[in-house]
């Protein structure tokens, strides 16, 4: 009997455990389906979101391109006050090179003419000198506006410093003083190899090489493009130039009306009424990196 009860119980407890255990299966099952479908939805969800915010960002940054503005143009016209403070002399200030040298003797075709030995050498220290400096603020100042603007630099400037920081839109007025050129056919133009360019030199035709200057007297071929130039800006620049020697000081001319015009120089205002006129008189280092600071801060 006592046997009996064990074994019933004993029977009963293991078919409780039997018959509770499918009970517990299901369940589990149910939980494991549950967590499935959850983990399902979860997943999908994500997927759904990580594409919204892919395809978003896409239109965003697509839209941004397309609604970008226009960039503006700074006209910039610089003269020899851009290059002073890399250590190459004005020509009209006190201690300029034309109170060391006469223009007649030096910068003249009648010059060439006379005595083409010190015009060769009068050339040859100027282009000595420019290997030996670097460009300064100012002329990096305006690499920089670039990041910003159409920056078109306009230079008197037979020096190469506004190239040599980085600008990429360069016109010269006046010439280039790495450069050389056939006296008897102005189409030849050489880059020369070192500063000296000496009597003997010739172009392929035979000709004797002269400096790529325009000298007094000789037309300003680059100024139609100048004239244009100038007439497309948004904003105009004048860095470090008197003003004093046409047909270059008279591109003003051509800036539309309403264009704001800055001018830095250290000196004083050297030029009449110039309507739209900002004179900002400092240096070109200083004045220019000011400047272009202003007009990024407008800008953005
Ligand atoms: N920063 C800015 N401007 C300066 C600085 C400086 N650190 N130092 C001097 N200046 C200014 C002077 O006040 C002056 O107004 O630079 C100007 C230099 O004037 P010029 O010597 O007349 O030079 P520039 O105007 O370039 O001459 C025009 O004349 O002899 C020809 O062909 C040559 O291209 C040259 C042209």
């Amino acid at each position: 009997m006592v046997d009996c009860i064990i074994h019933n119980e004993g029977l009963q407890g293991y078919d409780g455990i039997r018959q509770s255990y499918p009970i517990c299966r299901k369940k589990t099952n149910r939980i494991r389906y549950l967590l499935f479908l959850l983990k399902g939805f979860v997943l999908y969800y994500l997927s759904c979101l990580i594409i919204r915010l892919v395809l978003w960002r896409r239109f965003v940054v697509k839209h941004k391109k397309k609604s970008k503005m226009p960039e503006k143009r700074v006209v910039v016209l610089t003269g020899a006050g851009v290059s002073a403070e890399s250590g190459i002399k004005t020509f009209r200030d006190s201690g300029g090179l034309w109170e060391d040298y006469d223009i007649m003797d030096v910068a003249t075709p009648e010059a060439w003419e006379r005595n083409q030995e010190l015009v060769l050498d009068f050339y040859n220290q100027r282009r000595k000198q420019l290997y030996e400096v670097e460009p300064n603020d100012a002329h990096y100042a305006l690499v920089d506006l670039e990041k910003d603007f159409d920056v078109q630099i306009i230079t008197q400037n037979v020096d190469d410093l506004h190239e040599r920081a980085g600008s990429s839109n360069v016109m010269h007025l006046h010439g280039e003083l790495k450069k050389v050129r056939s006296s008897v056919d102005e189409r030849l133009v050489y880059d020369l190899d070192g500063w000296e360019l000496k009597p003997g030199d010739r172009c392929e035709k035979g000709a004797q090489l002269r400096p790529h200057i325009v000298w007094f007297g000789e037309p300003v071929d680059m100024i139609p493009a100048a004239a244009e130039l100038s007439n497309s800006a948004d904003i105009y620049v004048i860095i470090g130039t008197s003003l004093n020697v046409y047909p270059a000081a008279g591109l003003v001319s051509y800036v539309r009306p309403g264009t704001p015009i800055y001018l830095i120089d250290p000196g004083e205002l050297s030029v009449g009424h110039i309507p739209g006129l900002t004179f900002i008189r400092e240096k070109a280092g200083t004045g220019t990196k000011k400047l272009v600071s202003e007009l990024k801060k407008d800008h953005t």
